[in-house]
């Protein structure tokens, strides 16, 4: 197929990747429908994909991926800079000539027997200033159709790019090469974990995988462009690629405000992002511009603006329900992708948590009869639905504003069982880089029933593609650079009593702690200062339409002195690996944190005070 094309440098590296990789034709991604409906239908046809009801599941299709390609692999995930320091020591360093030599290797003939497919695509709406052009090259039709929805796909695409623009090169092959004659399976794949390579070149710019074909891991948009790459070229040009959903809230007097929050993998982003306000906030709308990544870049008028890089959602499905995201449920009606769910009998998809009742029978995402009396889950944990964003009801009017919208707040927070309270805010800039900077999140050992927390700061750990150590003080410079800085909170929805429950009832009603925030970036709100930061009072909260005791509320914002100590004393082992690159501002911050912490009464949650 003849290159769609004149930018001579596209059409030299599709050259030299077709050279190098050895398919057997290769056919270029023009974004059509009709494109989309004949991957689709091929891929009905070999087994990857199978056709859901059409009366149930208009133009929806399940795949089902190989039990050893089931989640991003960050074990396997390399950062290639030159130098070890610059990929700093959270991330996989690997010698770049050390990794080129063994990609060239791997890639040598991978797609033998194969289509290499061509996906011009824009990261952000096309002709944005805030938006990057990629390429990804790839031997996966369903990442093909994925990144259509993923991404905005094809030949504007070409057209916006032109004869000299740049793209980020994004090469892909689930490392499966067919020989002659050799039968094709649903789900082509490298099983050998120790043989997938999802692989960043930082100075070039470029992006490397190999033997995935899952997710972030091959949807090379996502998490490898529009995290770790872009947030070097964030770091070079002065603006920030973060893990933030962008959400809009407007209030009944029609005050529109905007937020960017950072929570990590598995805290509820989706969620957070289509929320749907609780009883007692008739009037108020919330609307959704992302659920995953945002980009920011400081605006005309100097403030901080923000773009949705992406154009559709890939979110995990299990848990997902009519009560938990009704807004996601009729996201997915149709027009989707899902992968690693389980099938029903009449041709629908169900997954834990959707309904209450299970179904009697379905076949499992491995492809197994299962039963209600089945041992293993008939989803699997990370079993997606790959949606268009404009399938959202609540989609914000702005989404696809090349200008993006002003961001008026940014929220941090992760799970956390104890000792960090529902609320509160920074100080100021600086103490808020310092307060995303400490978060953690933590996740279950499930075979003993304890938590381990694990520091991810900015919900960046496994996604940013340079030294962290730099990545803060790129922070801290961004906040000095615009006029009027977002205001900065940590939240916590999970925090848990003596009996492991939930304090907090968390969806929808989270959006009383969202409006306290509303109120605190407008200047208004009321707020007492405690020695972490701001804080609301139990009266502070609006509580029309539930009933949430004053004692309750100063349980989940409370903080004993000496937990609070130690937080601190573990910033201090956190910060240890950075050395000297550390920014001065970090250190100053942890010692008044200690002070603060360790004046303060022994127990100084705020009902003291009532
Ligand atoms: C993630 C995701 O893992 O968004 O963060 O899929
Ligand atoms: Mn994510």
């Amino acid at each position: 197929m003849e290159a769609p094309t004149k930018n001579a440098r596209l059409v030299k590296w599709v050259e030299k990747m077709a050279a190098l990789a050895k398919p057997d034709q290769v056919v270029w991604a023009d974004g059509s429908q009709e494109q989309y409906d004949e991957l689709s239908q091929l891929m009905v046809d070999s087994g990857t994909y199978i056709r859901l009801n059409p009366e149930l599941r208009p133009n929806s299709y399940l795949a089902r991926s190989h039990p050893s390609d089931v989640g991003r692999v960050e074990n396997r995930t390399f950062i290639c800079s030159n130098s070890k320091g610059d990929a700093g020591p959270t991330n996989n360093w690997y010698d770049p000539a050390e990794m080129r030599a063994i990609l060239n290797e791997k890639f040598d003939g991978s797609m033998k027997g194969r289509t290499m497919y061509v996906i011009p695509f824009s990261m952000g709406p096309i002709g944005s200033p805030i938006s990057k052009i990629g390429i990804e090259i790839t031997d996966s039709p369903y990442v093909v159709t994925n990144m259509m929805l993923m991404t905005r796909v094809g030949n504007e695409v070409l057209a916006s790019l032109g004869e000299d623009g740049d793209f980020i090169p994004c090469m892909h092959s689930v490392g499966a090469p067919l020989e002659p004659g050799q039968a094709d399976v649903p789900w082509p794949c490298e099983a050998n974990i120790d043989d997938k390579y999802i692989v960043h070149f930082p100075e070039t710019y470029e992006i490397w995988s190999y033997g995935s074909g899952y997710g972030g891991n091959a949807l090379l948009g996502k998490k490898c462009l529009a995290l770790r790459i872009a947030s070097v070229m964030a770091r070079d040009e002065g603006w920030l690629a973060e893990h933030m959903l962008i959400m809009g809230l407007e209030s009944p007097e029609g005050e529109k405000t905007y937020l960017g929050a950072a929570f990590p993998s598995a805290c509820g982003k989706t969620n957070l992002a289509m929320l749907l306000p609780p009883k007692g906030f008739e009037g108020w709308k919330v609307s959704t511009v992302g659920d995953d990544i945002a980009w920011i870049k400081k605006g005309p008028d100097g403030e901080l603006r923000a773009i949705n890089p992406e154009s559709g959602f890939f979110g995990v499905a299990p848990g997902t329900n009519y009560a938990t995201n009704p807004i996601a449920m009729d996201t997915i009606k149709k027009d989707v992708i899902y992968t690693n769910v389980a099938l029903t009998d009449d041709g629908d998809i169900w997954w834990e948590g959707m309904t209450k009742e299970k179904p009697a029978h379905l076949i499992d995402w491995k492809g197994n009869d299962w039963t209600p009396e089945s041992e293993t889950p008939a989803a699997h944990p990370n079993g997606r639905f790959t949606a268009p964003a404009a399938n959202c009801p609540t989609i914000d009017p702005a989404w696809e504003d090349p200008a993006g919208v002003a961001i008026d707040g940014f929220v941090f927070g992760g799970r956390m069982s104890k000792d960090m309270p529902l609320v509160y805010q920074s100080f100021n800039w600086s103490h808020g880089v310092y307060l995303a900077a400490t978060m953690g999140s933590e996740a279950t050992a499930a075979a003993i029933g304890v938590s381990a927390m694990r520091r991810d700061p900015m919900a960046m750990l496994p996604f940013c593609g340079y030294n962290m150590a730099d990545y803060f003080s790129h922070w801290l410079n961004v906040g000095r650079r615009v006029s009027k800085p977002p205001r900065m909170f940590r939240v916590n929805w999970f925090r848990k009593d003596e009996e492991g429950k939930f304090i907090w009832p968390g969806f929808g009603e989270n959006m009383r702690v969202l409006k306290w925030i509303v109120d605190r970036v407008h200047g208004r709100g009321n707020a007492v200062e405690s020695p972490i930061g701001w804080m609301p009072q139990h009266e502070d909260i609006h509580w029309d339409g539930l009933d949430f005791p004053a004692e309750t509320f100063y349980e989940l914002m409370s903080v004993e002195r000496d937990a609070g100590t130690a937080e601190a004393h573990a910033h201090e082992e956190q910060f240890d690996m950075f050395f000297d690159r550390l920014p001065k501002e970090f250190i100053f911050e942890r010692e008044l944190l200690r002070s603060r912490v360790w004046r303060s009464p022994e127990h100084w949650e705020l009902a003291h005070e009532h």
